[in-house]
C-alpha cells in the first residue's frame, strides 16, 4: 500500500467527521495499516474552529473505544485538495459545499460520500446528530463503522490495482 491521505468532512467538524476519523484510525490500527493511511477531519464552516468534539459525541464514541482528541478546523481548499487523495463528505450538503470549493476537475474527482462505502445500503448519508437525541449519536457510529469497513475494502482493491499497474510498467 502506497501512502494514502483521507480527509473526512462534515458541517461543524465536532460530531460526524471527527468520529469518522477516529473509527477509521481504529480499524487501520487493528490491521497494522496506521502508518500507511493518514486520516484527518475538517468542517465546512469554521464556527467551531479550535473547539474539541461535541461532549455527547465524545461520550458515545468512547463507549465503543474511540477517543476523539482533535480540535475542529475548517476545510482549507488550497492545501486540502493538494494534500489529500480522498475528501469524504457525510451528506448531500457537504458534497455540494465541497464541490463549490474545487479549483479544477482533479480536485472534484477526490470528493466522495461516506455512504458510498456502506455495505448496508439503508442510509445514503450520515444524518447530522447535533439536534437529535442519544440515538442519533449511536446511529452515526453504526453507519460510520459499516462505511469504514467498506472504505477499507475500497483501499485494498485500489492497492491491488496500483500494484498490478506498477508490475505492468516494470515489464515494459
Ligand atoms: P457535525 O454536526 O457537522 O457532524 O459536526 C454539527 C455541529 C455543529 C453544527 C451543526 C452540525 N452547528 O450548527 O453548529
Amino acid at each position: 500500500m502506497t501512502g494514502k491521505h483521507l480527509l473526512f468532512v462534515c458541517l461543524g467538524n465536532i460530531c460526524r467527521s471527527p468520529s469518522a476519523e477516529a473509527v477509521m484510525k481504529g480499524k487501520l490500527k487493528t490491521m497494522g495499516w496506521e502508518l500507511l493511511v493518514f486520516c484527518d477531519s475538517a468542517g465546512i464552516i469554521g464556527f467551531h474552529s479550535g473547539e474539541p468534539a461535541d461532549e455527547r459525541m465524545k461520550k458515545y464514541a468512547l463507549s465503543r473505544g474511540y477517543k476523539l482528541t482533535g480540535l475542529s478546523r475548517q476545510v482549507k481548499p488550497d492545501s486540502d485538495f493538494d494534500r489529500f487523495d480522498m475528501i469524504i463528505g457525510m451528506d448531500d450538503q457537504n458534497i455540494k459545499d465541497l464541490n463549490a470549493l474545487v479549483r479544477n476537475e482533479n480536485d472534484r474527482k477526490k470528493i466522495f460520500r461516506m455512504t458510498d462505502f456502506s455495505t448496508q445500503k439503508i442510509y445514503n448519508h450520515i444524518p447530522d446528530p447535533y439536534y437529535t437525541g442519544n440515538e442519533g449519536f449511536e446511529l452515526v457510529l453504526d453507519l460510520l463503522e459499516d462505511a469504514c469497513n467498506g472504505l477499507i475494502v475500497h483501499l485494498k482493491s485500489e492497492n491491488r490495482l496500483e500494484l498490478k499497474n506498477e508490475r505492468l510498467k516494470n515489464m515494459t
